[in-house]
């Protein structure tokens, strides 16, 4: 089956999803989030997890479902903490209708993840539960701890790389963990497939910190420069205070400390200040290291190749995107 087959299965699952109408001020928000689109990497990362130990793919598209609506509330609460203004290259929910709307629309997103999770067959039904709760936690933690680097000047990088894992990578290594708990695989085979994702994960969250001073504004769909401006410790800002001498860290300092009329003057002093320490290549290579580390996890995994393949493929895209 063609990967675009599996795709094509998750977005005619998503938009079956009913979430309710009245009253039409909570719902909305929610079809409107949804209809974005967005990559949809996480559903496809539960469906060809599953796929390595088993043929039927219909059984495992409404919880692959469920972490993507999971995934999306996460993203409009993700908004309203990182005030930012677009999202997938249109107007963020908080903006278009206002912060209280996008909480809301939010909480019940995230019980209608609950409910679609709900559809699993019994016998895998409190291990799920058990996974996900755990993992929605773990996402919540990071989002703290990215909340409360925001005013630290003392981050670390192994700090960083907690928060992201956290806050991004738990979340991959679910989606997948998931697939393989449906396909009754292994606990080993489980645990693997979770690292993988975990790694997987870890590298996105790299990528999306370089996108969000290197991306395409059109193609990002983000507001190019948010984490400067925001004051986010970001591994791109970590590696340039770390490798700075005295003066280009004085200045870096003194840009971020800045409240500017110019946003954008801000944004491209401090990115050329990232020119300077060639902070874009060291992000590169960190990238590729956690991708060559979560390949060894795939490689252990007890499936057909030519099944892995699907997902050796997926991660190393997700490795050069630039949406
Ligand atoms: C954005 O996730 C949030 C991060 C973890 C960086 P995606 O880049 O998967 O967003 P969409 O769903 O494709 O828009
Ligand atoms: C993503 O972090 C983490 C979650 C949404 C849980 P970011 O704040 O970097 O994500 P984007 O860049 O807004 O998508
Ligand atoms: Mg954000
Ligand atoms: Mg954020
Ligand atoms: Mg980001």
């Amino acid at each position: 089956m063609p990967i675009a087959t599996f795709s094509e299965k998750i977005a005619h699952t998503l938009s079956t999803i009913k979430y309710g109408e009245n009253p039409p001020e909570l719902y909305e928000p929610i079809r409107y989030m949804m209809d974005l689109g967005g990559k949809r990497i996480r559903p496809l990362l539960t469906v060809l997890a599953h796929h390595l130990f088993e043929d039927e793919v219909d059984k495992v598209l409404m919880p692959a479902a469920g972490v993507e609506v999971f995934h999306n509330f996460t993203l409009m609460h993700d908004d309203i903490m990182d005030q930012a203004p677009l999202r997938r290259g249109q107007e963020t929910v908080h903006e278009k209708w206002n912060a209280n709307t996008a909480i809301l629309s939010g909480d019940v997103m995230l019980v209608k993840a609950y409910e679609l999770f709900f559809g699993v067959q019994p016998v895998h039904l409190p291990v799920v539960l058990k996974l996900f709760s755990r993992c929605a936690a773990e996402v919540c933690e990071g989002q703290q701890l990215d909340m409360n680097f925001e005013t630290r000047t003392d981050v670390s990088i192994p700090e960083y790389l907690k928060m992201i894992t956290l806050k991004t990578a738990v979340l991959l290594g679910f989606a997948l963990e998931l697939g393989a708990v449906l396909g009754n695989a292994s606990e080993e085979d489980r645990k693997n497939l979770q690292e993988f994702g975990i790694k997987t994960g870890i590298a996105f969250q790299l990528r999306d910190d370089l996108l969000d001073v290197y991306g395409n504004a059109a193609e990002f769909g983000k507001l190019v420069g948010g984490d400067i401006l925001a004051g986010k410790k970001t591994f791109l800002l970590l590696t340039a205070m770390e490798d700075a001498n005295e003066m280009h860290r004085t200045e870096l300092k003194n840009w971020l400390g800045k409240t500017v009329a110019d946003p954008e003057e801000k944004v491209k002093a401090v990115t050329a200040i990232y020119d300077l320490l060639e902070v874009k290549a060291k992000t590169e290579t960190r990238i590729n290291t956690y991708f060559h580390e979560a390949l060894q996890h795939l490689d252990k995994v007890n499936a057909p190749l030519e099944r892995k393949e699907y997902l050796r493929a997926l991660a190393l895209s997700l490795m050069e995107r630039t949406s």
